[in-house]
């Protein structure tokens, strides 16, 4: 704005002739003076020559505005009255102003306007009314604006609209209701807006998106309703803004979506949903939307995600489902379709295991963020054929062990993170710690993973471990939990696809788990069984030792007899 100004008087400077200029003012350019301290109250005894084109007055002096301080300005276009403490404004004071384009009054302390304020300034163009202790508006304010393009009422204390506010105008671009107490907007506000461009209406305290709302604004393209309270949002509340690009829904209070939500959104390249109660997604959301870059979902109570959800969003680059504790399940299918995914962000939930197929397809895949969850295991061909490959992060979760396989062929693969888990480094960690020692470096050795057991080995780091452990020579080969037929290396590898990968995953878990306890099981038993027959030989040779010596005695009192 204030560069328009600036461009505006230099051009007036070309006609250049000195103007008389106030002493409380600086008028670099002719036509336009600027002019600072002064009080509010008496800016008619600035002097100010009627014929100026621009006037820009700031940190003014508290005060009421009076009706004279512009009179006569009719060739007045732009006026600048901003960061002052104008508290009230007389009813006629911008009454000459008849061919005024803009108007700023923002960061002022306006608590009320009178209704016809504005009745004569029929060009305005742009109004700014931001920053201001506005509780209300007169239905008629805005009535004969009807060349408005820009209208900002953001950081007001606005509760409430009246349903005629923006009936005439008709020539809207923008419109700027940020920060407000807004709790309803009545049926009917935006009817005249079929040229609105952007609605800014974050901050408040929206507590519904009815229908119908918002079936007027053909041209929007950027609509901003996060940081409300938005509990419901009527069924096809957004399909007739066809050339909707930016919608963000982002710290409100929703639970559910109205499935088909966005079904029509072709256009939209900007939306977000996060940091809202979302209990569950319905299993239809979006039509074809292929500009969409970036969904992030953190912050929800989702459990699950539905299957093939985001099959629609084909251009998607960066999907996060994070920060939700109630998140302990995926379907295998939850990312098909996605074949342009670089970032897949899966952090801080509570995922206990991952469907083997989970990434499949997602070639371009860069990232993969796990931390933060409860997995116990890993499906051995989770990574199969993602090429692109470059970190994984699975920090902070319940692994014991990996298969040593899990990481292989990754050609780009730069970053494995493994710290905090319990891992378990016992004989069946072996292979995976061969690819550990075949890859250093590759594991994150700022927070190392460690050795939760068994007894002297914990706390030690994985690598700290012998190269060539003799307890496990015997186990060297294949590993003993080849017993878990559908998992073995050969098969998964070649068939990544089988269509139930998760429960052979689990298998190997809980398989390899058994095979060890069924071994310690054992093992105590042989030392039960060794110690109760050290007893029993104990005990019988004291039975005997004792029949010996009674046997002696008799035989010593019968030779004494004898
Ligand atoms: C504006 O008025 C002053 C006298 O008040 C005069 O000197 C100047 O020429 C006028 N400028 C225009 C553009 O009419
Ligand atoms: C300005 O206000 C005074 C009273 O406060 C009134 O007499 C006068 O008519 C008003 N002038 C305009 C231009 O409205
Ligand atoms: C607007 O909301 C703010 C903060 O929520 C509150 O302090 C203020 O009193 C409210 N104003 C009105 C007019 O409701
Ligand atoms: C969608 O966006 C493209 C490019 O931004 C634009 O050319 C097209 O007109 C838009 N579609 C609609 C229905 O507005
Ligand atoms: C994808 O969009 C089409 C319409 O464009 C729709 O019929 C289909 O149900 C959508 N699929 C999903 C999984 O949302
Ligand atoms: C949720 O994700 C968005 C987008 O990445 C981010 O701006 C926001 O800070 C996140 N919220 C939390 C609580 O991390």
């Amino acid at each position: 704005m204030l560069r328009s100004a600036l461009l505006c008087a230099a051009l007036g400077l070309l006609r250049a002739q000195p103007l008389t200029c106030p002493p409380a003012c600086k008028c670099v350019f002719r036509d336009a003076a600027q002019c600072t301290g002064s009080s509010v109250a008496r800016i008619a005894e600035l002097g100010l020559p009627v014929n100026l084109t621009h006037i820009l007055l700031f940190q003014m002096g508290r005060g009421t505005l009076q009706n004279h301080s512009f009179s006569g300005m009719t060739v007045l276009q732009r006026l600048m009255l901003s960061d002052s403490h104008i508290s009230a404004i007389a009813p006629g004071t911008f009454d000459d102003l008849i061919k005024l384009k803009t108007l700023r009054l923002s960061r002022n302390k306006i608590t009320h306007l009178p209704g016809a304020l504005l009745d004569k300034t029929v060009l305005l163009e742009q109004l700014f009314l931001d920053r201001n202790e506005l509780k209300d508006i007169d239905q008629n304010m805005f009535q004969k604006l009807v060349n408005l393009q820009e209208l900002f009422l953001n950081q007001n204390q606005l509760a409430f609209l009246p349903a005629r506010l923006f009936t005439n105008l008709g020539n809207l671009r923008v419109l700027d209701l940020s920060r407000n107490n807004l709790t309803h907007l009545p049926r009917g506000l935006f009817g005249a807006q079929a040229k609105l461009e952007k609605l800014v209406l974050h901050s408040n305290q929206l507590v519904s998106l009815d229908s119908g709302l918002l079936s007027s604004l053909r041209a929007l393209v950027e609509l901003q309703l996060d940081r409300n309270r938005i509990r419901s949002i009527a069924p096809g509340a957004f399909d007739r803004l066809r050339s909707l690009s930016s919608l963000t829904l982002s710290r409100n209070r929703l639970e559910f979506l109205p499935p088909a939500l966005f079904l029509y959104s072709h256009n939209l390249t900007f939306l977000t949903l996060f940091e809202n109660p979302l209990e569950e997604l319905p299993e239809v959301l979006f039509g074809e939307l292929a500009g969409l870059q970036e969904l992030w979902l953190n912050c929800t109570r989702l459990r699950t995600l539905p299957a093939a959800a985001f099959r629609n969003l084909s251009g998607l680059r960066a999907f996060g489902a994070t920060l939700s504790p109630r998140l302990s399940a995926l379907p295998e299918d939850a990312f098909r379709g996605l074949g342009e995914l670089q970032v897949l962000a899966l952090h801080s939930n509570s995922l206990a295991a991952l469907p083997g197929g989970l990434l499949r397809g997602l070639g371009g895949l860069r990232r993969v963020s796990l931390s933060h969850n409860r997995l116990r295991a890993l499906p051995r061909a989770l990574f199969r054929n993602l090429g692109s490959l470059e970190g994984v992060r699975l920090e902070h979760n319940l692994l014991e062990t990996l298969p040593g396989d899990v990481f292989a062929d990754l050609p780009r693969l730069a970053e494995v993170l493994l710290g905090h888990n319990p891992w378990r480094c016992d004989c069946d960690l072996g292979p995976f710690l061969a690819w550990l020692r075949r890859h250093p470096g590759l594991v994150g050795r700022a927070e190392p993973p460690r050795c939760r057991g068994p007894g002297p080995r914990a706390g030690l780091p994985l690598w700290a471990l012998p190269d060539d452990d003799p307890e496990c020579r015997g186990a060297r080969g294949p590993p003993p939990r080849s017993a878990a037929a559908p998992a073995a290396p050969g098969h998964t590898a070649s068939v990544p696809d089988s269509s139930e990968p998760r429960a052979p995953a689990q298998l190997v878990a809980d398989g390899s788990r058994q095979d060890r306890s069924l071994f310690w099981g054992l093992y105590f038993l042989l030392l039960a069984a060794q110690a109760v027959i050290t007893g029993v030989i104990v005990f019988a040779m004291i039975k005997l030792g004792g029949l010996f010596r009674k046997l002696i005695r008799e035989r010593e009192s019968e030779r004494a007899f004898v």
